[in-house]
């Protein structure tokens, strides 16, 4: 097995910050503060995709008909339209497993 393809727990301050520069301009983690250009990610974790309220998405995201966890993250913060073709999120990846295995860690706490 290879180091990088697979989840695995990470560094959650190091998470912290890759949110605070990569998705916070599109994404809050905060329930009160709604949806921004992307989906409110409270809640997260075990949600399907596509089923935040009030929120317009694609028909490819909504059907995508997959459960948010680290191993379907994992794989979609890698390359989004390779996992969703047809997604309107403007996001390239996040190349590196250990970039995306700390910016889990992160989720998994912050959007409970
Ligand atoms: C430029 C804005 C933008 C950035 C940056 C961005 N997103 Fe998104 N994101 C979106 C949009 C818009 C959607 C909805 C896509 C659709 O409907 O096709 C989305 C969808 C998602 C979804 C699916 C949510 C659901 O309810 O199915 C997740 C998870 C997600 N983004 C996480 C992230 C993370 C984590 C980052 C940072 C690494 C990030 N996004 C960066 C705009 C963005």
């Amino acid at each position: 097995m290879g180091k990088d393809d697979s989840f695995k727990d990470g560094d959650a301050k190091k998470g912290a910050n890759l949110f605070k520069t990569r998705c916070a301009q599109c994404h809050t983690v905060v329930e009160s503060e709604g949806n921004k250009i992307g989906p409110n990610l409270h809640g997260l974790f075990g949600r399907k995709t596509g089923s935040v309220d009030g929120f317009s998405y694609t028909d490819a995201n909504k059907q995508k008909g997959i459960t948010w966890k680290e191993d379907t993250l994992f794989e979609y913060l890698e390359n989004p339209k390779k996992y969703i073709p047809g997604t309107k999120m403007a996001f390239g990846g996040l190349k590196k497993g250990k970039d995306r295995n700390d910016l889990i860690t992160w989720l998994r706490e912050e959007t409970k």
